[in-house]
């Protein structure tokens, strides 16, 4: 039987990828912005968590400086939400940010993605800010969060 596995992501996947972001968000990138990412090994790292060839989820990190990351993007493909794929794929980032000597890390979210800010909550992540009218085509607020994965856990 075949088992979810996790690993870089690469042009193959673009098709998959694509899929899965036009399913998930109100403004997907384009085939050649994930191209540019997902190719760039200097300062970014793309993961997708696959079973049998089908890419359930994928997320991807820019790092910034030395010891800080941005997420740039995380989504679970629309039927295999709640089973873990996007917590696989942020434990495996995290492990490697991690090895790596990052500190802390930031993102930006949707103000009414209650889903995803529960997930960043369970790394660490904390509200710090928001950017007014973040997204051009909704019109919505981005909550700015932060993790500093450096400090004692309470
Ligand atoms: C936000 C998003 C990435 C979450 O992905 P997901 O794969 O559904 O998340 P997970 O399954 O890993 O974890 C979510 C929940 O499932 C639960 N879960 C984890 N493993 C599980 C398992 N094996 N079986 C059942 N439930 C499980 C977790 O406890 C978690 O519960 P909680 O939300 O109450 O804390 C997904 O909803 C998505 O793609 N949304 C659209 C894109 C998006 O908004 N991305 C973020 C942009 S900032």
């Amino acid at each position: 039987m075949s088992e979810r596995q996790l690993r870089d992501a690469e042009p193959r996947d673009l098709d998959q990828l694509l899929e899965i972001e036009r399913a998930q968000f109100p403004e997907p990138w384009t085939r050649s912005m994930l191209l540019d990412e997902i190719g760039n090994h200097d300062s970014r790292r793309y993961r997708v968590l696959e079973l049998a060839g089908e890419i359930l989820g994928y997320a991807g990190v820019m790092f910034v400086l030395g010891d800080e990351l941005h997420l740039n993007s995380i989504a679970t493909k629309p039927g295999f939400e709640g089973s873990g794929v996007a917590r696989a794929l942020m434990d495996d980032l995290i492990f490697d940010a991690e090895n790596r000597g990052v500190a802390r890390a930031t993102l930006e979210v949707a103000a009414s993605n209650e889903r995803a800010q529960r997930l960043y909550y369970h790394y660490g992540f904390s509200p710090v800010g928001v950017r007014r009218r973040y997204y051009s085509l909704t019109g919505e607020d981005a909550l700015i969060m932060w993790a500093h994965w450096d400090e004692p856990k309470a």
